[in-house]
């Protein structure tokens, strides 16, 4: 298993819609951030699936670090 890639120093805000799922990329390395694209094939790190339950505004993380996935939890200003 490969370490995760940092894609962004920042999350990734998304409008997600009530009742849709959502595939975080984990490994990132996808060119769609923060979504999957399939760019994890050999890296042994799978997606992340996120079922939306309400209408709103979330962000997810980006820089493959935080200790919530799929969300930001801070992690990526330390260090
Ligand atoms: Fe990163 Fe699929 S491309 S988890
Ligand atoms: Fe990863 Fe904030 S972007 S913890």
């Amino acid at each position: 298993m490969t370490e995760p890639v940092r894609a962004s120093n920042t999350p990734y805000a998304v409008d997600v819609e009530a009742g849709k799922s959502y595939w975080w990329c984990a490994c990132g390395k996808s060119a769609k951030q923060p979504f999957c694209d399939g760019a994890h094939k050999d890296t042994g790190i799978t997606p992340l699936k996120y079922d939306a339950t309400e209408t709103k505004k979330v962000y997810f993380c980006g820089c493959k670090a935080t200790a919530k996935q799929p969300m930001c939890d801070g992690s990526h200003s330390k260090g």
